[in-house]
Protein backbone atom coordinates (compact mmCIF):
# COMPACT_ATOMS: atom_id res chain seq x y z
CA UNK A 1 0.00 0.00 0.00
CA UNK A 2 0.95 3.40 -1.43
CA UNK A 3 1.91 5.89 1.84
CA UNK A 4 -0.47 8.55 2.59
CA UNK A 5 0.90 11.64 1.74
CA UNK A 6 0.09 14.32 4.57
CA UNK A 7 1.70 17.32 2.67
CA UNK A 8 0.09 20.08 1.34
CA UNK A 9 1.02 22.64 -1.19
CA UNK A 10 -1.64 25.66 -0.41
CA UNK A 11 -0.74 29.43 -1.78
CA UNK A 12 2.58 28.20 -2.97
CA UNK A 13 3.69 27.26 0.71
CA UNK A 14 4.29 23.22 1.12
CA UNK A 15 3.28 22.22 4.42
CA UNK A 16 4.13 18.94 6.07
CA UNK A 17 0.75 18.78 7.06
CA UNK A 18 -2.01 21.03 7.06
CA UNK A 19 -2.93 21.73 10.38
CA UNK A 20 -1.56 24.85 12.04
CA UNK A 21 -2.22 26.79 15.28
CA UNK A 22 -3.96 30.09 14.67
CA UNK A 23 -2.85 33.59 15.65
CA UNK A 24 -3.82 33.62 19.21
CA UNK A 25 -2.40 33.04 22.75
CA UNK A 26 -0.52 29.71 21.33
CA UNK A 27 1.54 31.80 19.26
CA UNK A 28 2.13 34.58 21.40
CA UNK A 29 5.96 33.64 22.00
CA UNK A 30 9.19 32.56 20.68
CA UNK A 31 9.45 29.34 22.80
CA UNK A 32 5.53 28.47 22.29
CA UNK A 33 5.99 28.47 18.77
CA UNK A 34 9.36 26.27 19.16
CA UNK A 35 7.24 23.84 20.94
CA UNK A 36 4.60 23.67 18.39
CA UNK A 37 6.83 23.12 15.60
CA UNK A 38 8.49 20.46 18.06
CA UNK A 39 4.98 18.87 18.56
CA UNK A 40 4.63 18.58 14.96
CA UNK A 41 2.35 21.26 13.63
CA UNK A 42 2.60 22.18 9.98
CA UNK A 43 2.38 25.98 10.26
CA UNK A 44 2.08 28.49 12.62
CA UNK A 45 0.22 31.85 12.58
CA UNK A 46 1.92 34.44 14.80
CA UNK A 47 -0.42 36.26 17.21
CA UNK A 48 -1.07 39.55 15.53
CA UNK A 49 1.60 42.27 15.29
CA UNK A 50 0.48 46.09 15.46
CA UNK A 51 2.45 49.22 15.88
CA UNK A 52 -0.13 51.03 17.41
CA UNK A 53 -0.42 51.01 21.30
CA UNK A 54 -1.75 47.63 23.11
CA UNK A 55 -2.89 47.54 26.33
CA UNK A 56 -5.61 44.87 27.42
CA UNK A 57 -8.53 44.95 30.71
CA UNK A 58 -7.59 44.47 33.96
CA UNK A 59 -8.47 41.38 34.55
CA UNK A 60 -8.33 37.52 32.54
CA UNK A 61 -8.44 37.86 28.76
CA UNK A 62 -9.57 34.18 28.26
CA UNK A 63 -12.44 32.34 29.93
CA UNK A 64 -13.95 28.83 29.00
CA UNK A 65 -17.56 27.99 29.20
CA UNK A 66 -18.51 24.66 30.27
CA UNK A 67 -21.49 22.58 30.06
CA UNK A 68 -22.80 20.68 33.68
CA UNK A 69 -24.75 17.84 32.47
CA UNK A 70 -25.73 17.00 35.94
CA UNK A 71 -27.53 20.42 36.66
CA UNK A 72 -27.95 21.70 33.15
CA UNK A 73 -25.39 24.87 34.44
CA UNK A 74 -23.52 26.35 31.68
CA UNK A 75 -21.13 28.24 33.28
CA UNK A 76 -17.42 29.67 33.03
CA UNK A 77 -16.80 29.87 36.68
CA UNK A 78 -18.25 26.36 37.86
CA UNK A 79 -14.94 24.19 37.46
CA UNK A 80 -13.24 21.90 34.94
CA UNK A 81 -15.55 18.86 35.45
CA UNK A 82 -17.93 20.47 33.02
CA UNK A 83 -18.26 19.66 29.00
CA UNK A 84 -16.45 22.50 26.79
CA UNK A 85 -18.67 24.80 24.95
CA UNK A 86 -16.51 27.34 24.18
CA UNK A 87 -13.88 29.95 24.99
CA UNK A 88 -14.76 33.48 25.60
CA UNK A 89 -12.19 36.54 24.97
CA UNK A 90 -11.10 40.07 24.77
CA UNK A 91 -7.85 39.67 24.23
CA UNK A 92 -6.24 42.40 21.87
CA UNK A 93 -3.70 41.47 19.55
CA UNK A 94 0.12 40.80 20.91
CA UNK A 95 1.33 43.50 23.06
CA UNK A 96 4.84 43.08 22.01
CA UNK A 97 6.43 45.20 19.47
CA UNK A 98 7.63 45.05 16.10
CA UNK A 99 10.95 45.08 17.06
CA UNK A 100 10.64 42.08 19.84
CA UNK A 101 9.11 39.94 16.86
CA UNK A 102 11.40 40.71 14.41
CA UNK A 103 14.85 38.28 15.86
CA UNK A 104 12.21 35.85 16.85
CA UNK A 105 10.84 35.37 13.97
CA UNK A 106 14.32 35.14 12.42
CA UNK A 107 15.54 32.55 14.95
CA UNK A 108 12.41 30.39 14.76
CA UNK A 109 13.03 29.85 10.69
CA UNK A 110 16.48 29.01 11.61
CA UNK A 111 15.54 26.50 13.45
CA UNK A 112 12.41 24.72 11.59
CA UNK A 113 13.05 26.34 8.08
CA UNK A 114 11.19 23.43 6.49
CA UNK A 115 8.04 24.33 8.70
CA UNK A 116 5.55 27.31 7.64
CA UNK A 117 5.66 30.35 9.89
CA UNK A 118 3.01 32.95 8.76
CA UNK A 119 3.20 36.84 11.00
CA UNK A 120 -0.35 37.76 11.52
CA UNK A 121 -0.36 41.94 11.08
CA UNK A 122 -2.68 44.63 11.63
CA UNK A 123 -2.88 48.35 10.87
CA UNK A 124 -5.54 51.06 10.46
CA UNK A 125 -6.65 51.89 7.22
CA UNK A 126 -8.20 55.52 7.80
CA UNK A 127 -5.31 57.72 6.57
CA UNK A 128 -1.79 57.33 5.10
CA UNK A 129 0.01 56.62 8.01
CA UNK A 130 -1.97 53.51 8.85
CA UNK A 131 -1.69 52.59 5.37
CA UNK A 132 2.27 52.87 5.59
CA UNK A 133 2.11 50.70 9.27
CA UNK A 134 0.41 47.78 7.27
CA UNK A 135 3.57 48.06 4.41
CA UNK A 136 5.57 48.59 7.31
CA UNK A 137 5.06 45.56 8.62
CA UNK A 138 4.91 43.56 6.21
CA UNK A 139 8.18 44.05 4.41
CA UNK A 140 9.72 43.40 7.91
CA UNK A 141 8.10 40.22 8.35
CA UNK A 142 8.94 39.06 5.31
CA UNK A 143 12.67 40.27 5.27
CA UNK A 144 13.07 38.19 8.70
CA UNK A 145 12.08 35.06 7.05
CA UNK A 146 7.74 35.14 7.74
CA UNK A 147 6.57 32.76 4.62
CA UNK A 148 3.58 34.80 4.29
CA UNK A 149 1.12 37.11 6.22
CA UNK A 150 -2.20 36.68 7.36
CA UNK A 151 -3.97 40.50 7.64
CA UNK A 152 -6.01 40.35 10.64
CA UNK A 153 -9.20 42.50 9.06
CA UNK A 154 -11.41 41.08 12.19
CA UNK A 155 -10.19 41.64 15.21
CA UNK A 156 -13.58 42.03 17.20
CA UNK A 157 -12.64 44.07 19.91
CA UNK A 158 -11.64 47.66 18.19
CA UNK A 159 -13.64 50.93 19.16
CA UNK A 160 -11.15 52.35 16.01
CA UNK A 161 -13.72 52.30 13.01
CA UNK A 162 -10.77 51.74 10.56
CA UNK A 163 -9.07 48.89 12.19
CA UNK A 164 -10.11 44.86 12.88
CA UNK A 165 -13.22 43.40 12.06
CA UNK A 166 -14.53 46.85 10.47
CA UNK A 167 -12.00 46.44 7.60
CA UNK A 168 -13.52 43.00 7.47
CA UNK A 169 -17.43 44.54 7.15
CA UNK A 170 -15.81 46.48 4.74
CA UNK A 171 -15.77 45.33 0.76
CA UNK A 172 -14.15 48.48 -0.23
CA UNK A 173 -11.76 47.88 2.58
CA UNK A 174 -10.64 44.45 2.36
CA UNK A 175 -9.95 44.90 -1.29
CA UNK A 176 -7.83 47.97 -0.45
CA UNK A 177 -6.25 46.78 2.12
CA UNK A 178 -5.45 43.49 0.40
CA UNK A 179 -3.88 45.20 -2.76
CA UNK A 180 -1.77 48.04 -0.33
CA UNK A 181 0.12 44.90 1.38
CA UNK A 182 0.21 42.95 -1.96
CA UNK A 183 2.15 45.70 -3.32
CA UNK A 184 4.69 45.39 -0.98
CA UNK A 185 4.69 41.75 -0.65
CA UNK A 186 6.96 39.14 -1.66
CA UNK A 187 5.31 36.26 -0.21
CA UNK A 188 1.67 34.72 0.00
CA UNK A 189 -1.04 37.29 1.49
CA UNK A 190 -4.32 35.64 3.55
CA UNK A 191 -6.46 37.79 5.37
CA UNK A 192 -8.36 36.58 7.97
CA UNK A 193 -12.30 38.02 7.87
CA UNK A 194 -15.08 38.41 10.46
CA UNK A 195 -17.93 36.66 10.75
CA UNK A 196 -20.04 39.61 11.44
CA UNK A 197 -20.65 40.51 8.49
CA UNK A 198 -23.95 40.28 6.00
CA UNK A 199 -22.80 37.93 3.70
CA UNK A 200 -18.80 36.73 4.15
CA UNK A 201 -18.57 35.99 0.79
CA UNK A 202 -18.84 39.78 -0.61
CA UNK A 203 -15.49 40.47 1.94
CA UNK A 204 -13.90 36.97 0.43
CA UNK A 205 -14.29 38.74 -3.14
CA UNK A 206 -13.46 41.62 -2.05
CA UNK A 207 -9.64 40.10 -0.78
CA UNK A 208 -9.54 38.41 -3.89
CA UNK A 209 -10.12 41.06 -6.38
CA UNK A 210 -7.30 43.03 -4.03
CA UNK A 211 -4.92 39.92 -5.18
CA UNK A 212 -5.30 38.85 -2.01
CA UNK A 213 -4.30 34.48 -2.36
CA UNK A 214 -6.07 33.02 0.45
CA UNK A 215 -9.03 33.89 3.13
CA UNK A 216 -9.28 32.82 6.39
CA UNK A 217 -12.77 32.27 8.67
CA UNK A 218 -13.32 32.53 11.50
CA UNK A 219 -12.14 34.78 13.69
CA UNK A 220 -14.12 34.56 16.97
CA UNK A 221 -18.09 35.19 17.51
CA UNK A 222 -19.78 38.67 18.66
CA UNK A 223 -21.35 37.04 21.96
CA UNK A 224 -20.84 38.46 25.75
CA UNK A 225 -20.59 36.47 28.64
CA UNK A 226 -23.67 34.97 30.76
CA UNK A 227 -24.77 36.69 33.76
CA UNK A 228 -24.25 34.63 37.16
CA UNK A 229 -27.89 34.31 38.21
CA UNK A 230 -26.96 34.34 42.11
CA UNK A 231 -24.46 37.40 41.81
CA UNK A 232 -26.45 38.75 38.96
CA UNK A 233 -22.82 40.01 37.60
CA UNK A 234 -21.49 39.01 34.55
CA UNK A 235 -19.37 36.11 34.72
CA UNK A 236 -16.58 37.39 33.69
CA UNK A 237 -16.31 41.74 33.95
CA UNK A 238 -14.12 44.04 34.90
CA UNK A 239 -15.77 46.53 37.80
CA UNK A 240 -19.15 45.13 36.44
CA UNK A 241 -18.73 45.93 32.96
CA UNK A 242 -18.18 43.75 29.79
CA UNK A 243 -17.82 44.85 26.31
CA UNK A 244 -18.49 42.34 23.17
CA UNK A 245 -16.16 39.39 23.20
CA UNK A 246 -15.23 36.78 20.90
CA UNK A 247 -16.75 33.32 21.00
CA UNK A 248 -14.48 30.05 19.75
CA UNK A 249 -14.38 26.50 20.62
CA UNK A 250 -16.69 24.04 19.57
CA UNK A 251 -19.58 26.16 19.98
CA UNK A 252 -18.81 27.65 17.08
CA UNK A 253 -17.62 24.67 14.59
CA UNK A 254 -20.89 24.40 12.52
CA UNK A 255 -21.23 28.26 12.22
CA UNK A 256 -17.98 28.70 11.00
CA UNK A 257 -18.52 26.08 8.58
CA UNK A 258 -21.69 27.71 7.02
CA UNK A 259 -19.52 30.91 6.63
CA UNK A 260 -16.84 28.72 4.92
CA UNK A 261 -19.66 26.89 2.29
CA UNK A 262 -21.03 30.10 1.40
CA UNK A 263 -17.37 31.36 0.47
CA UNK A 264 -15.85 28.13 -1.69
CA UNK A 265 -19.18 27.54 -3.06
CA UNK A 266 -19.09 31.20 -4.61
CA UNK A 267 -15.22 30.89 -5.37
CA UNK A 268 -14.71 27.45 -5.93
CA UNK A 269 -11.07 27.81 -7.47
CA UNK A 270 -9.59 30.09 -4.65
CA UNK A 271 -7.69 29.35 -1.16
CA UNK A 272 -9.41 28.55 2.18
CA UNK A 273 -8.03 28.28 5.63
CA UNK A 274 -10.54 27.28 7.95
CA UNK A 275 -10.82 28.00 11.64
CA UNK A 276 -13.15 27.36 14.23
CA UNK A 277 -13.94 24.66 16.49
CA UNK A 278 -11.50 22.33 15.69
CA UNK A 279 -9.88 19.35 18.24
CA UNK A 280 -9.85 16.84 16.43
CA UNK A 281 -9.48 15.48 12.47
CA UNK A 282 -13.05 14.59 12.56
CA UNK A 283 -13.97 18.27 12.89
CA UNK A 284 -11.14 19.66 10.35
CA UNK A 285 -11.98 17.17 7.89
CA UNK A 286 -15.50 19.60 6.94
CA UNK A 287 -13.95 21.96 6.41
CA UNK A 288 -11.59 20.23 3.78
CA UNK A 289 -15.08 18.80 2.29
CA UNK A 290 -15.99 22.60 1.87
CA UNK A 291 -12.79 22.83 0.48
CA UNK A 292 -10.19 24.15 2.25
CA UNK A 293 -6.90 23.47 2.26
CA UNK A 294 -5.68 23.73 5.48
CA UNK A 295 -7.17 24.43 9.14
CA UNK A 296 -6.18 26.31 12.05
CA UNK A 297 -6.53 25.66 15.95
CA UNK A 298 -6.83 28.11 18.74
CA UNK A 299 -9.08 26.74 21.55
CA UNK A 300 -8.13 23.48 22.04
CA UNK A 301 -4.43 23.80 21.93
CA UNK A 302 -4.57 26.41 24.33
CA UNK A 303 -6.60 23.81 26.85
CA UNK A 304 -3.79 21.28 25.64
CA UNK A 305 -0.19 22.30 27.50
CA UNK A 306 -0.60 25.91 25.92
CA UNK A 307 -0.09 24.57 22.42
CA UNK A 308 -1.59 21.58 21.77
CA UNK A 309 0.66 18.57 21.56
CA UNK A 310 -1.50 16.24 22.28
CA UNK A 311 -4.02 17.87 19.75
CA UNK A 312 -1.97 17.96 16.56
CA UNK A 313 -1.08 13.95 17.42
CA UNK A 314 -4.61 13.55 17.13
CA UNK A 315 -5.37 15.40 13.98
CA UNK A 316 -1.88 13.48 12.05
CA UNK A 317 -3.01 10.52 13.43
CA UNK A 318 -6.71 10.92 12.42
CA UNK A 319 -5.57 12.06 9.02
CA UNK A 320 -3.29 9.38 8.72
CA UNK A 321 -5.75 6.86 9.56
CA UNK A 322 -8.70 8.36 7.01
CA UNK A 323 -5.86 7.91 4.53
CA UNK A 324 -5.70 4.62 5.06
CA UNK A 325 -8.96 3.88 4.93
CA UNK A 326 -10.07 5.04 1.65
CA UNK A 327 -6.96 4.21 0.08
CA UNK A 328 -9.05 1.94 -1.95
CA UNK A 329 -10.44 4.75 -3.42
CA UNK A 330 -7.00 6.06 -4.37
CA UNK A 331 -7.34 8.59 -2.31
CA UNK A 332 -3.61 9.43 -1.07
CA UNK A 333 -3.45 13.32 -0.27
CA UNK A 334 -6.10 16.30 0.60
CA UNK A 335 -6.17 17.30 -3.43
CA UNK A 336 -7.93 14.12 -3.99
CA UNK A 337 -11.09 14.80 -1.54
CA UNK A 338 -10.68 18.62 -0.94
CA UNK A 339 -13.69 20.08 -1.72
CA UNK A 340 -16.06 16.95 -2.55
CA UNK A 341 -18.94 18.00 -0.56
CA UNK A 342 -18.67 21.97 -1.32
CA UNK A 343 -21.80 21.36 -4.01
CA UNK A 344 -24.24 19.62 -1.75
CA UNK A 345 -25.19 22.87 0.73
CA UNK A 346 -27.70 23.91 -1.69
CA UNK A 347 -30.45 26.74 -1.51
CA UNK A 348 -33.15 25.50 0.50
CA UNK A 349 -35.67 25.14 -2.34
CA UNK A 350 -33.42 22.77 -3.81
CA UNK A 351 -33.93 20.35 -0.95
CA UNK A 352 -36.33 17.42 -1.43
CA UNK A 353 -39.83 17.75 -0.44
CA UNK A 354 -42.39 14.60 -0.17
CA UNK A 355 -44.53 16.61 -2.46
CA UNK A 356 -42.82 19.52 -3.98
CA UNK A 357 -46.12 20.10 -6.88
CA UNK A 358 -47.04 23.50 -3.90
CA UNK A 359 -43.98 24.46 -2.90
CA UNK A 360 -42.21 27.59 -4.81
CA UNK A 361 -39.81 28.46 -2.66
CA UNK A 362 -41.76 30.67 -0.64
CA UNK A 363 -42.87 32.74 -3.00
CA UNK A 364 -47.06 32.85 -3.98
CA UNK A 365 -48.14 31.09 -6.98
CA UNK A 366 -48.33 33.70 -10.04
CA UNK A 367 -51.42 35.39 -10.82
CA UNK A 368 -53.35 37.37 -13.38
CA UNK A 369 -51.66 39.72 -15.00
CA UNK A 370 -47.97 39.19 -12.81
CA UNK A 371 -46.54 37.32 -15.35
CA UNK A 372 -43.63 39.36 -15.65
CA UNK A 373 -42.20 38.53 -12.03
CA UNK A 374 -39.18 35.94 -11.78
CA UNK A 375 -40.24 32.13 -11.33
CA UNK A 376 -38.51 30.63 -8.39
CA UNK A 377 -36.29 27.73 -9.02
CA UNK A 378 -37.81 24.28 -9.29
CA UNK A 379 -37.74 21.94 -5.81
CA UNK A 380 -35.61 19.45 -6.73
CA UNK A 381 -37.14 15.95 -7.55
CA UNK A 382 -35.91 13.30 -5.55
CA UNK A 383 -33.51 11.97 -8.37
CA UNK A 384 -32.11 15.14 -8.79
CA UNK A 385 -31.50 15.76 -4.93
CA UNK A 386 -29.58 12.66 -5.01
CA UNK A 387 -25.77 12.46 -5.84
CA UNK A 388 -24.79 10.38 -8.55
CA UNK A 389 -23.32 7.20 -7.24
CA UNK A 390 -24.91 6.92 -3.98
CA UNK A 391 -27.15 8.38 -1.12
CA UNK A 392 -26.04 11.38 1.38
CA UNK A 393 -22.72 10.08 3.46
CA UNK A 394 -22.10 7.34 1.58
CA UNK A 395 -19.94 8.03 -1.11
CA UNK A 396 -18.76 5.13 -3.82
CA UNK A 397 -16.39 6.75 -6.04
CA UNK A 398 -15.25 10.46 -5.59
CA UNK A 399 -14.91 11.80 -9.29
CA UNK A 400 -18.72 10.68 -9.11
CA UNK A 401 -19.55 13.77 -6.72
CA UNK A 402 -17.48 16.43 -8.59
CA UNK A 403 -19.88 18.24 -10.84
C1 LIG B 1 -7.53 34.54 23.68
C2 LIG B 1 -7.62 34.64 22.19
C3 LIG B 1 -6.83 35.55 21.51
C4 LIG B 1 -6.90 35.64 20.12
N1 LIG B 1 -6.09 36.54 19.48
C5 LIG B 1 -6.13 36.62 18.12
C6 LIG B 1 -5.23 37.47 17.42
O1 LIG B 1 -4.38 38.16 18.00
N2 LIG B 1 -5.34 37.51 16.07
C7 LIG B 1 -6.25 36.76 15.36
O2 LIG B 1 -6.28 36.83 14.13
N3 LIG B 1 -7.10 35.92 16.01
C8 LIG B 1 -7.04 35.84 17.36
N4 LIG B 1 -7.87 34.95 18.01
C9 LIG B 1 -8.85 34.14 17.23
C10 LIG B 1 -8.31 32.74 16.94
O3 LIG B 1 -7.17 32.78 16.12
C11 LIG B 1 -9.38 31.87 16.23
O4 LIG B 1 -9.74 32.50 15.03
C12 LIG B 1 -10.63 31.66 17.06
O5 LIG B 1 -10.32 31.45 18.42
C13 LIG B 1 -11.47 30.49 16.55
O6 LIG B 1 -10.74 29.29 16.60
P1 LIG B 1 -10.98 28.17 17.76
O7 LIG B 1 -12.40 27.78 17.70
O8 LIG B 1 -10.03 27.06 17.43
O9 LIG B 1 -10.64 28.85 19.05
C14 LIG B 1 -7.80 34.83 19.40
C15 LIG B 1 -8.59 33.89 20.10
C16 LIG B 1 -8.50 33.78 21.48
C17 LIG B 1 -9.37 32.77 22.18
Amino acid sequence: MATPDLSVTFTGLRFENPFMLASAPPTESESNILRAFEAGWGGVVTKTIGLHPVVNVAGPRTKFLRHHAETGVLSMNKGRSGVLHSSWNWELISDKTLDWWLPRIERIKKAFPDRILIASIMAGSGNDRELEHWRVLASSCQDAGADGLELNLSCPHMDRPDMGSNIGKDQALCSFVTQVVKEAARVPVWAKLTPATGDIAVEAAAVFRGGGDAVVSSNTFPSIPLIDPDSLEFEMNVDGYVSSGGLGGPAILPQSLALMAQMTRAAPDRSFSGIGGVSEFGHGLNYFLLGCGTVQVCTAAMLDSAVGPNVIARLVSGYRAFLERHAERGWRSLEDFRGLLRDRVVAHSQIRRPDSTNYRGGYERQEGYAADSPEPPPARTREAAAPAGGAPGAPEDADSWRT
